[in-house]
């Protein structure tokens, strides 16, 4: 059975461009200085797993990791 979904942002990668948030706004958020932040400790609710990886394919400085636990 597939473990659960975590979802991370790299810092030092990310550079602003949101796209993780128009495509998944329940699992990422924006701090003032626009970086994305994952929600809460990073898990992913099995029905938003397919918006983590389309996030993940679309973040333009593979700053998003997603891992199984
Ligand atoms: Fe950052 Fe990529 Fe999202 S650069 S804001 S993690 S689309």
């Amino acid at each position: 059975m597939a473990g659960k979904l975590k979802i991370r942002v790299d810092q030092d990668k990310c550079q602003g461009h949101a796209r993780c948030k128009s495509l998944a706004p329940e699992l990422f958020d924006l701090d003032e200085f626009g970086n994305a932040h994952e929600v809460g400790d990073g898990s992913v609710p099995e029905h938003l797993e397919d918006k983590a990886w389309l996030a993940q394919s679309n973040c333009p400085e593979i700053a998003i990791d997603v891992t199984e636990e």
